[in-house]
């Protein structure tokens, strides 16, 4: 392949060991070892989807994806919809088999993060918040996806990708990887453009040859459209309550199979022996017959660039020619294509380097209270303290992703240094303490944040601005009473 058709590595790519920054969703039942082969030999990074899965599958499809290709892979798992000693299992043969890496997906579950790590395997924590990308982060994980809430499947936080990717860009130092309504090659670029270091696909990869998707699933994909999906909690069945997945529409969405959560269980379906519930999470796979359009028909909101069944590495390609040319006209166009939030093209070339290191300085140190917030908020059992530590969270994670943005606008990119703050905070043992020297701190770098806002000169950036100030000036106010500010 000519250079001008790929995609270039990132220390992500690097760290999992494959060419290109292109990683296949961990999709349960969906994401087999044809799939997990195709990807991985295209010059990606396939997971096997494994959750729930009994070991002789496990054990079966490592074993297969290994008889196909060379090429590194890994497995998903997902801790809180698997029971204790199945996880603990799967955890084990991952470890004994070798696997290089693990993507787990939900609530961030340190203890699994620490056995695979110490096992010396690759973790990548899928994440729908950047509280959880801290805590993913804190727990050890060598990377982490933000789940955008354009995801097909389950869609674990609610903001919009790019919103999310800047916050956790901002708050984590480890490499950021994106998911979530990625299908063609112009969203590919525009997140890889925002600082992701790979991007992760799910939907644009059912509907390939190899996918263990049922062809009726694959279909039904070709026929959709964005719009059409949605967010529910109809399908339940074997997963923690409330948890939402993004599907088309179907006779279950539309409230003609009964209530999900009153209805007696019913089959409607088989899996080589195995009963397929209504209303169960299960897509229709390969392997199942019975009422497969009443099973879930996960779809993100790429869909729309679904538009035939053909083989992985043909998607990929396409989407990798596509994103890298997207990359290049991004890299040569004038200001206003690179910088649509852009007050660069306003700020004289004089001011741009100083104007940049100050928003380094701040948001190494705004990364650093993040990260002490995070920290000392899952050490405070006080319930109204712990509640107002989330508050701040919120607040201090917004922040982060204002300057990553302020700094994108500047053509710079957000250094993933954590400033001196962290270790001296982190070294006071008594959480209110250092809650107290975190308020101290927010309330003198307020005066750094107002001294940078005279620099912008677009209404949507000032804006943007503003509304950080503000939400840290509301934090300031409650904090009051957290010690002396
Ligand atoms: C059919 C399907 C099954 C999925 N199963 C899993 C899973 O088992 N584990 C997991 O971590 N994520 C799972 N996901 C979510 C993906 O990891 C990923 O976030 C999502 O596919 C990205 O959005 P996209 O589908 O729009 O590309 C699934 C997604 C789909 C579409």
């Amino acid at each position: 392949m000519s250079r001008s058709t790929t995609l270039a590595a990132t220390p992500l790519s690097r760290l999992l060991g494959c060419r290109a920054p292109l990683i296949l969703a961990g999709m349960g039942g969906v994401a087999r070892s044809e799939l997990v082969a195709a990807v991985s030999g295209y010059g990606g990074f396939g997971f096997l989807g494994m959750v729930r899965e009994p070991l002789a599958l496990l054990e079966r499809e490592v074993a297969r994806v290994r008889a196909l290709t060379d090429a590194p892979f890994g497995v998903n798992l997902i801790p809180a919809g698997t029971p204790r000693a199945l996880l603990r299992s799967q955890v084990d043969a991952c470890i004994a088999l070798g696997v290089p890496a693990v993507e787990l997906f939900w609530d961030v579950d340190e203890g699994v993060v620490a056995r695979l790590r110490a096992a010396g395997i690759t973790v990548l924590y899928q994440v729908g918040s950047a509280r959880d990308a801290l805590h993913a982060q804190a727990a050890g994980a060598h990377a982490v996806i933000a789940q955008g809430v354009e995801a097909g499947g389950h869609v674990w936080g609610r903001q919009p990708l790019e919103a999310l990717l800047d916050e956790v860009l901002g708050c984590v130092s480890v490499p950021v990887a994106a998911a979530g309504g990625l299908a063609d090659g112009r969203s590919v670029g525009r997140v890889l453009a925002r600082g992701a270091q790979a991007v992760v696909l799910g939907t644009a990869l059912i509907a390939t040859d190899e996918s263990f998707a049922h062809d009726v699933h694959k279909r039904i994909l070709v026929a959709g459209k964005a719009d059409a999906t949605l967010l529910t909690e109809d399908f339940h069945v074997n997963w923690p309550p409330h948890a939402a997945v993004r599907v088309l529409p179907n006779a279950v969405t539309r409230g003609e199979r009964g209530d999900p959560y009153t209805s007696a269980p019913q089959v409607i379906g088989e899996e080589e022996g195995r009963p397929v519930y209504l209303f169960s999470t299960d897509s229709p796979l390969r392997s199942m017959t019975g009422d497969l359009e009443a099973m879930a028909l996960y779809a993100g909101r790429g869909v729309d660039a679904v538009d035939a069944i053909e083989p992985a590495a043909q998607r990929l390609a396409r989407i990798e020619r596509e994103a890298a040319a997207h990359l290049r006209l991004v890299a040569d166009a004038p200001e206003p294509l690179a910088s649509p939030v852009c007050y660069a093209g306003q700020a004289r070339e004089a001011e741009r380097a100083p104007l940049i290191a100050q928003l380094v300085a701040l948001l190494a140190d705004e990364r650093a209270l993040a990260r002490v917030l995070a920290e000392t908020r899952a050490q405070v059992l006080d319930a109204p303290l712990r509640t107002f530590a989330d508050v701040a969270l919120a607040a201090q994670t917004r922040g982060c992703g204002t300057l990553v943005r302020a700094l994108r606008a500047l053509d710079a990119a957000p250094d993933p240094a954590t400033g001196e703050p962290y270790a001296q905070a982190m070294a006071l043992r008594d959480p209110r303490e250092r809650l107290a020297l975190a308020a101290r701190w927010r309330g003198a770098w307020q005066a750094r944040w107002q001294a940078l806002e005279a620099a912008l000169d677009d209404a949507q950036a000032r804006d943007d601005w503003q509304q950080a100030v503000r939400a840290h000036e509301a934090v300031l106010q409650e904090w009051r009473w957290v010690g002396p500010v």
